[in-house]
């Protein structure tokens, strides 16, 4: 059985049939191309998946795709510009070495980009709670850190 399911993908709505037990990760990548999210654990322990949903982080392997129905979906795909010029997160990852392999780098990008969302001027310490649910095995963090805080001064400054 398959269950015709819609939702908007970074800004566009698309309708994808899918079997009730295919997880979102499954279908971004297989069905929608969306491969900038990435399969790491598979159990909602690494954050390599990470997508917003309706705004808020959400491990992609642990949600089924049948259940985004009517929801708001955005991928690391969705953060830069329409014309592909980077989000001040993007170039601060680079600027700041908060990326060497780029395993984590989208999920990290996603649940920063909620964080200033919500909070536009982060401590440290706020920053590093907010990516907690993101595992990264070569930055050490700081850089990502450095990153995020950066970020956030550049688009306060406007
Ligand atoms: S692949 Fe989803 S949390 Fe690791
Ligand atoms: S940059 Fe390699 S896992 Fe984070």
């Amino acid at each position: 059985m398959r269950y015709e399911t819609s939702f908007r993908l970074n800004g566009t709505p698309v309708s994808v049939s899918v079997e009730p037990s295919r997880t979102l990760l499954h279908v971004l990548r297989e069905d929608l191309g969306m491969t900038g999210t990435k399969e790491g654990c598979t159990d909602s322990e690494c954050g390599a998946c990470m997508v917003l949903l309706d705004g808020e982080p959400l491990n992609a392997c642990s949600y089924l795709a049948v259940q985004a129905d009517g929801r708001e979906v955005t991928t690391v795909e969705g953060l830069s510009a329409p014309d592909g010029s980077l989000s001040a997160l993007q170039r601060a990852f680079l600027a700041h070495g908060g990326v060497q392999c780029g395993f984590c780098t989208p999920g990290m990008l996603i649940s920063a980009t909620a964080l200033l969302a919500r909070d536009p001027d982060p401590a440290e310490e706020t920053v590093r709670a907010a990516l907690s649910g993101n595992l990264c095995r070569c930055t050490g963090y700081q850089g990502i850190v450095q990153a995020v805080r950066s970020a956030a001064a550049e688009i306060r400054e406007g």
